[in-house]
């Protein structure tokens, strides 16, 4: 069972910056076991710690959602340091219900960070998992798909949210 729920938008936490990550301790890895048995259960590819409540600079990634081995990346403090090509995909995200958005994203990103024993990562990531890792570096600087989207398209999310229809 997922220890975390996951928090829907308009939530304050999902509008805030997140604050880094100084010692990788207990509650920090537990977050982040916490945060990839949520991930999987949703199920989704990826989660930020804002969307589980807490404001921390945490995500998690999985491409395959868990279907296939080895394939979950957990980073500490991510920061995209470099990036390349453009490219529009339509978004989903597990804290904006029943909404697809289309957003522009690099086609390549080198993400740095350190993973939960405190050492350097550097990924290299391209195509949707450029996307998926965009999107959850977004969460953390409080940012979700709606920002993307127009004025109509978030205010009749807005509206749907507001009388419990989502
Ligand atoms: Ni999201």
């Amino acid at each position: 069972m997922p220890k975390k729920d996951i928090v829907i938008y308009p939530d304050r936490v999902l509008k805030s910056k997140a604050d880094p990550i100084e010692n990788i301790d207990l509650r920090v890895v537990t977050l982040a076991e916490d945060m990839t048995q949520t991930m999987y259960k949703a199920p989704g590819v990826g989660l930020a710690a804002p969307q589980v409540g807490e404001p921390l600079r945490l995500i998690v990634v999985d491409q395959t959602s868990g279907k296939e081995d080895d394939n979950l990346i957990v980073v500490v403090n991510p920061e995209i340091v470099e990036k390349e090509g453009i490219r529009v995909d339509s978004e989903m995200c597990l804290s904006v219900p029943d909404t697809s958005i289309d957003v522009s994203r690099a086609e390549r990103i080198l993400v740095k960070g350190v993973d939960l024993k405190g050492s350097e990562l550097r990924i290299e990531a391209e195509g949707f998992l450029a996307r998926i890792f965009q999107h959850e570096i977004d969460h953390l600087n409080g940012v979700v798909i709606l920002d993307y989207a127009s004025f109509l398209k978030r205010s009749i999310y807005l509206k749907k949210r507001k009388k419990g229809k989502i």
